[in-house]
């Protein structure tokens, strides 16, 4: 089905029209027609952590559709299971450039990428930059973007948690003021846009995670990851946790590991870097009973066929919040406030913190009933995102 009709009249500064393509210049002398002068978008899209392969690779499909895209791969995750194997099963096209960045603290992390970035946007001149999301690379695309007069576009803009000890929350409320296009998930990111004052260039296109959450649900569970790991359906607990608040103080991820452990449950838990090298600094693994099953970080389909049977998810990750949501997995939420919050108000998300009575008290007894009524789009927010870019011709 095609997607509602879309304004795509877009005034940013900076766009330009492109050239035609070589391959469809006809030699002065011919008798033919000449062809229409066909204007091509030039976007160059920036990621570098785990979530924004994910969102990129519904967009990147539709870009390259009618446009041209430069891939940059910021290198801010590099691990094999963490970056690669996204690019893999999603079938993403190979970046056409690697900053290599690594890891580091913000500012160091966040400075190189900007100091790479502006040399790849002064060489390839594209007519717009596309971020995703709220990682330290989502900040310096912008920030190099915009520095550099090329308008940026913002994929799920408009999320707030309120929190701004969230280094997320930084980046987010940074790059929507930075951004010429602003493509928000729901409502209620449109509304937090509003509030602070922005309602040029915002766009309500639905959102990218459920486009590809919907065409990849049945490949995922053709998978068959829940009998390869000796499970049964409905009979574990999916976990995640990765927020520096949560893993980077012994305290939270001690009493969090607790609660798995005395939850009475199954627990699957694919453990972030981050978090594996937490949980050995403070020597938490020993503690585990077996029935909390530490594993390393899973490829999306594995993640997805894994989560569609469980039980409840448990988490910390602001995409696995929605994806419980997508399919009708109750999520327990190991933090105090969400950006999700359309998960909650509609009942299917207990967001309690990280207190290990609260949270098996919440694994065991929460059991949301009932329709999911909040809209996340159609699944084809991807598509009209780059409808709105191809506008920028
Ligand atoms: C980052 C994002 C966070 C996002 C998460 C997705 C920022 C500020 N944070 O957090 O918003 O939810 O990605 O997963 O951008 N590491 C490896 N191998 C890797 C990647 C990381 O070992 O491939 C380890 C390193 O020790 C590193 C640590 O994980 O220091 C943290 O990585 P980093 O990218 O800085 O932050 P994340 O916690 O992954
Ligand atoms: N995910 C995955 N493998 C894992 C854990 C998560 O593929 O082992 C996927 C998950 O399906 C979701 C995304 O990673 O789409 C969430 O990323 P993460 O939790 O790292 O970041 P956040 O969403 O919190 O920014």
């Amino acid at each position: 089905m095609d997607p509602p009709e879309i304004n795509v009249s877009i005034s940013v500064p900076s766009a330009r029209t492109r050239p035609p393509l070589p391959l469809l210049s006809v030699p002065e002398h011919s008798l033919l027609p000449a062809p229409p002068v066909l204007t091509v978008v030039k976007v160059a899209s920036v990621v570098g952590a785990r979530p924004q392969f994910i969102k990129a690779a519904p967009v990147s499909r539709e870009i390259r559709k009618h446009n041209h895209e430069v891939l940059i791969h910021t290198g801010q995750h590099y691990d094999e299971g963490m970056s690669d194997v996204f690019f893999r099963v999603l079938d993403i096209p190979a970046p056409d450039y690697n900053l290599e960045v690594g890891s580091a603290g913000h500012g160091r992390q966040t400075g190189e990428m900007l100091i790479k970035l502006e040399d790849v946007l002064l060489k390839e001149t594209p007519d717009a930059v596309l971020v995703y999301g709220d990682t330290n690379s989502t900040l310096a695309g912008a920030l190099a973007a915009a520095k550099l007069h090329i308008p940026v576009g913002h994929v799920e803009a408009g999320l707030r948690s309120f929190n701004r000890a969230m280094p997320e929350e930084l980046n987010r409320v940074t790059t929507d003021h930075l951004s010429a296009i602003l493509f928000c998930p729901t409502e209620t990111a449109v509304d937090n846009l509003k509030r602070e004052g922005i309602e040029k260039g915002v766009h309500l296109v639905g959102d990218v995670m459920y486009d590809v959450a919907l065409a990849s649900a049945q490949e995922a569970m053709k998978r068959g990851v829940v009998r390869r790991l000796g499970l049964e359906p409905k009979g574990y607990v999916l976990a995640t946790v990765h927020r520096p608040g949560n893993v980077d103080e012994r305290e939270p991820l001690a009493s969090i590991l607790k609660a798995f452990a005395e939850c009475g449950e199954t627990v699957v838990f694919p453990v972030h870097p981050r978090t594996r090298k937490m949980i050995t600094k403070f020597g938490l693994e020993a503690h585990l009973p077996v029935t909390v099953r530490l594993v390393d970080p899973v490829d999306y389909l594995d993640f997805l066929g894994l989560l569609i049977e469980a039980k409840k998810v448990a988490t910390d990750s602001g995409g696995v919040q929605k994806e419980a949501y997508f399919f009708g997995v109750p999520c327990v939420t190991l933090r105090d406030e969400t950006e999700w919050i359309e998960t909650v108000e509609d009942g299917w998300n207990a967001v309690v913190g990280t207190d290990t009575e609260d949270v098996v008290h919440a694994i065991r007894n929460f059991n949301p009933q009932g329709t999911k009524a909040k809209s996340f789009g159609d699944g084809h927010a991807a598509e009209r995102i780059a409808k709105l870019l191809g506008g920028l011709a």
